[in-house]
Parts: C-alpha cells; sequence; structure tokens
C-alpha cells in the first residue's frame, strides 16, 4: 500500500514563521511536525510514501533537507511537486501517477502533513485492506466542527460530507486522514474549485459516494486529534507530545541546577548551576541553560539555544537563539535566530510573542 503525505500550502496564520520556512517543519517537542505523519504511516505498515512539497523552491529544498530520501526514518519516499496550493484533492490528483503504478490493489492512504492522531492509524488501515470498499473516511466527534470537513450520518452510513459548514450537520469533523482508491482521480476531474478557490479532497469524496461507490467510515476512539494550523494549537500540539516525553539526559547537569519532572536532554547541552527545570520539558543539542533560567513546564528548546535570566513557560523555542531578558515568556513560538535580550527602559512583568526568523527584540 502506498501513502501520500501533501506539505504543500502557505501557512499563511502561521506568519512570520512561514514568511521563511514550511509550516511542516515547526517543530513540535522538537520533531518536525511532518515527521508524526511520516512515523504514523511506517507504523501503519506503508513505507512507499509520496511527499507533496511546494511552492518555492526554497520550501522544497528545506523539506528535501530534513527528510532526505527517508531512509533514516524508515521509509522511501518520492518527492511530488504541487505548482501551487490549489486543494488538497489537486494535491492528490498530482500524484496519481505515483499513486497507480506498482500499486497492485490500487489502495493508498492520503494524510495531510499537518494532522497528527494520537494512537496512529494500523487498525484503520488494516481494515481497508482486508475489505472491498472504496474509501474510508476517519471522523472524530469534537465541539465546534465548522472549520473542519463535516460528516452527516444515517442510519449508521455517511451521507454527505461538508467543508468548513456554518451550521454543522454533526459533530463528527473529517481527521485528515483519507484511505481511498482509484476512484477518487474520475471523481477529482469533476470537481470545479470551492468558494475558497481550492479544489477540496472533502468535494472528491463526496463525489464517489454519490456515484454509488462503497465509502466508509470510522469515528475514531483516539484520546485527541489536532490539526496545528495557527500559534494556538502548535503550542497546544506541542503540550500533549510533550505529555508523553520519555526522560532521558545526554547532556551534562552541574550540581545546583534543579531539574523536577519529566525532562529529556541532548548531546552537548549543559543545565549549568542556578538554573532550574521542570518537565515536561525536551532540550535539543549544544544548548546553555544558564545561571537564571527557569524552563517550563511544556516548554520545547531547539538546538543551539541559550537561555539565560528568563522564564520560559509552554512555548516553543525553535532554535539557535539567545534568550537574556529578565522577563518571563509564556504561551510563545519563538522561530530561529532570535536574540531576545533586555531592554534598560520601563519593564513589564510578562510578555507573549510569536516571532519569526532573525528577529531580534528588545523587551
Ligand atoms: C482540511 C480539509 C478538512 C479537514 C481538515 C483536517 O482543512 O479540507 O475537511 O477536516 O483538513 O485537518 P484545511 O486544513 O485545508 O482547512
Amino acid at each position: 500500500m502506498k501513502g501520500l503525505i501533501l506539505a504543500g500550502g502557505h501557512g499563511t496564520r502561521l506568519r512570520p514563521i512561514t514568511h521563511t520556512s514550511n509550516k511542516h517543519l515547526i517543530p513540535l517537542a522538537n520533531k518536525p511536525m511532518l515527521f508524526y505523519s511520516i512515523e504514523t504511516l511506517k507504523d501503519a505498515g506503508i513505507t512507499d510514501v509520496g511527499i507533496i512539497v511546494g511552492h518555492t523552491p526554497q520550501r522544497i529544498q528545506e523539506i528535501k533537507d530534513a527528510v532526505g530520501d527517508g531512509s533514516k526514518l524508515g521509509i522511501k519516499v518520492t518527492y511530488i511537486e504541487q505548482d501551487a496550493p490549489r486543494g488538497l484533492a489537486h494535491a492528490v490528483k498530482v500524484a496519481k501517477d505515483f499513486l497507480t503504478t506498482n500499486n497492485k490493489d490500487g489502495k493508498f492512504v492520503v494524510h495531510l502533513g499537518d494532522n497528527i492522531l494520537k494512537g496512529g492509524i494500523k487498525k484503520y488501515v488494516e481494515k481497508f485492506m482486508d475489505s472491498d470498499i472504496d474509501g474510508l473516511i476517519l471522523l472524530k466527534n469534537i465541539q465546534n466542527p465548522s472549520r473542519f470537513g463535516v460528516a452527516e450520518i444515517k442510519d449508521g452510513k455517511l451521507i454527505r460530507l461538508v467543508e468548513k459548514p456554518k451550521i454543522p450537520p454533526s459533530d463528527l469533523a473529517m481527521v485528515g486522514i483519507y484511505m481511498l482508491n482509484r476512484h477518487i482521480f474520475d471523481s477529482i476531474e469533476r470537481l470545479k474549485p470551492s468558494s475558497r478557490n481550492e479544489y477540496e479532497i472533502t468535494e472528491a469524496v463526496q463525489g464517489i459516494i454519490d456515484s454509488g461507490k462503497n465509502v466508509h467510515h470510522e469515528i475514531v476512539d483516539a484520546e485527541w486529534w489536532k490539526d496545528p494550523g495557527d500559534p494556538v494549537g502548535i503550542l497546544e500540539a506541542n503540550r500533549l507530545l510533550l505529555d508523553e516525553l520519555k526522560p532521558s539526559n545526554k547532556g551534562l547537569v552541574e550540581d545546583g541546577a534543579t531539574i523536577v519532572g519529566k525532562v529529556n536532554i541532548d548531546t552537548g547541552t549543559i543545565i549549568k548551576k542556578g538554573a532550574s527545570v521542570k518537565g515536561p520539558v525536551v532540550i535539543g543539542k549544544n544548548c546553555v541553560i544558564g545561571d537564571n533560567a527557569c524552563l517550563g513546564p511544556y516548554t520545547s528548546i531547539g538546538d543551539n539555544t541559550i537561555i539565560e535570566n528568563a522564564e520560559i513557560e509552554s512555548s516553543i523555542v525553535i532554535g539557535n537563539s539567545k534568550i537574556n531578558c529578565r522577563q518571563r515568556i509564556v504561551d510563545s513560538l519563538i522561530g530561529g535566530n532570535v536574540n531576545i535580550s533586555e531592554f534598560l527602559g520601563t519593564p513589564s512583568t510578562a510578555i507573549q510573542l510569536v516571532v519569526g526568523e532573525h528577529s531580534i527584540i528588545k523587551v
């Protein structure tokens, strides 16, 4: 069975981070978001994976640099370029050759690169593989599903899918993971652009239902599902993933540093005397957590970061940054190569930041 991960799109709700970097590479618990979908497919036994990339050479290269040929993640990757973000169904169409070549039973899984479903999809993939159905759609009960595709079920059967309905027909949101076969391509050919000027995967699946194909659904029992499209969602996904952190220490913790709870410290990192880390916290490679630094809980610090004289809580520091500002930073997403230093003017007590790459902030 083949897999397709969609990692194009602009990520406009995550600007300024996404001005310079791909949303799918934003680290959650210090691992690029995209790697979670790769692991989900691999765990379900799918190792022949296409990744849709777009739309600038820099964004495409960035993903290629992170994933390579896939071997370090246990998969074989084929990159497929989408010229512009014309919608999820368009991305599937662009991947038609990849999905249909050397694919005996013609089945595949499409996984949005920004979706994470706790517990994975193995049992659903097995069900799909063992059946002769044409599609399996995963649904999750949520409050306010209006910003998702929403399903209508009648007598236990999936009858209708609507994209972002103002008045949702149910509380069943469509998870961005679709099990499909070749029939989807005919349906995509018949699509017209939606009101947001995109070819919608939701409408394509509705098309195969309308043409009498056998599309089943599963209401997933996962503890959580996230599609982190904005900073609040990113920080929430980070928190949920940090809850599952396995503590380990490959760095150096000096006498006089305080470590409490689940903390993961990578190689070359020093936690200095006078620093305090309250888990769950993950700290990448070659960091210095210095005197009067207070980290956590629910905080991820990327590689090559120096933090002194600062408190950081419920935040992501992407990496290669320096923070020394005598402030308490909460609920913040801080891009790469950032320098946050002390402003020697009127102090305030707390700040909230969403900061892009190469910013310099004096607070
Ligand atoms: C897309 C789909 C939507 C689905 C969602 C899941 O929405 O169009 O049906 O529920 O992914 O993350 P988008 O992220 O494009 O707004």
